[in-house]
């Protein structure tokens, strides 16, 4: 019999004879609390999503996402200048293009916003690690992750010829110099896809961070103002995940490591802990948690309600994501946090 419930059995006897458990003991002075915390939260784990749009010494906040703006790219550097110094490793680039095609084609262009940001940020900040987001859904006319086509007298979006344009604009990320690649359009077969052309263009050093599982979420309803990707018609239900599932998950997480992912996402975090913890315990990968823009932007507006305390919610919830198995954390309040984690930092 464990130690433990043959010590609950005895209390229910004669308390006063035996010890009894309790938890209050190591609760009770601030740094006893700190000693014995089981998860902790760095700035080292953070990274900064970053939305890039063309001009110079623009800066259009996103109404939807108190404190996110547009930037160029000279004032996105000023941003991943002051993320790195509060001590936020890592930022993940989305771009606004200048038009929009049916292909996408400003995502694979080596003078798109993306690829251009990505040669000033590592020009500027050459120690900061430059993520970017590989995907079609900004760059498209129609708003999709990939190329659509018919069948069936319907629209689809077409997957294996949008394998072919995904692995394109990772290819013309890592010649900008970006350090990892993360492909969030959820295709089948582009990580595969990705690794191959990397491989083939001398990229064999450039991590993949696949959004592995990600749900067709309506928490991303802030992103879409922020990254103007909203579909123009229908949804992503026919690529991305349906909340419902958690095996899936992890058949959709087994694929992408066995197509070579690197490091592996869930997405979203908050309502999604379960997936995340299931994710960490069966493989045991380098596992990134992206809290989306939903999350983010219902903390913001309930704060400034005097609704919630804004830096205790954020807190909780990232350790909360820290607990479920997260190695990494991506989130809009990176640098707050980073902040608020090593308040002698500039
Ligand atoms: C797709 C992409 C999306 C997000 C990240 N990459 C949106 C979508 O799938 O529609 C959402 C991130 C967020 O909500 O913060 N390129």
């Amino acid at each position: 019999m464990c130690v433990i419930t043959q010590n609950a059995r005895m209390q229910t006897g004669n308390m006063a004879l035996f010890p009894i458990y309790r938890g209050r003991r190591l609760r009770e002075l601030p740094a006893l609390r700190r000693m014995f915390a089981e998860t902790r939260l760095s700035a080292d784990q953070l990274v900064l999503p970053l939305f890039v749009r063309p001009g110079r010494k623009e800066r259009r906040p996103v109404a939807s996402m108190p404190g996110v703006s547009q930037l160029s790219a000279d004032e996105l550097v000023r941003d991943a200048a002051d993320a790195f110094a509060a001590g936020v490793p890592a930022v993940l680039l989305f771009g606004i293009p200048e038009k929009k095609d049916a292909r996408g084609s400003e995502a694979y262009s080596a003078r798109g916003v993306v690829q251009e940001a990505v040669r000033l940020l590592k020009k500027e900040l050459p120690d900061l690690v430059v993520i970017t987001d590989v995907c079609l859904c900004e760059y498209t006319s129609h708003g999709h992750c990939g190329v659509v086509g018919k069948h069936r007298g319907g629209r689809v979006i077409l997957n294996d010829p949008t394998l072919k344009l995904l692995a394109q604009t990772a290819v013309s990320h890592a010649d900008a110099g970006a350090d990892i690649v993360a492909p969030s359009d959820m295709m089948d077969g582009r990580v595969a896809a990705i690794r191959t052309a990397l491989d083939r263009a001398g990229h064999q050093q450039i991590p993949i961070l696949s959004y592995a599982a990600k749900y067709a979420s309506a928490f991303y309803g802030p992103f879409r103002q922020a990254a103007e990707s909203a579909p123009k018609f229908g949804d992503r239900r026919t690529h991305q995940m349906a909340p419902p599932n958690v095996e899936e998950a992890l058949r959709e997480v087994a694929m992408d490591i066995a197509e070579g992912a690197d490091i592996v996402m869930v997405k979203p975090a908050l309502a999604y802990l379960d997936v995340l913890y299931r994710v960490k315990s069966e493989f045991g990968y380098p596992t990134a948690a992206y809290s989306v823009s939903g999350e983010y932007s219902m903390i913001k507006a309930a704060a400034a309600n005097g609704w919630l305390d804004e830096k205790a919610v954020i807190m909780e919830m990232l350790t909360a994501l820290r607990r479920a198995g997260a190695d990494i954390i991506i989130t809009y309040a990176a640098v707050e946090v980073a902040r608020w984690l090593t308040p002698c930092r500039t």
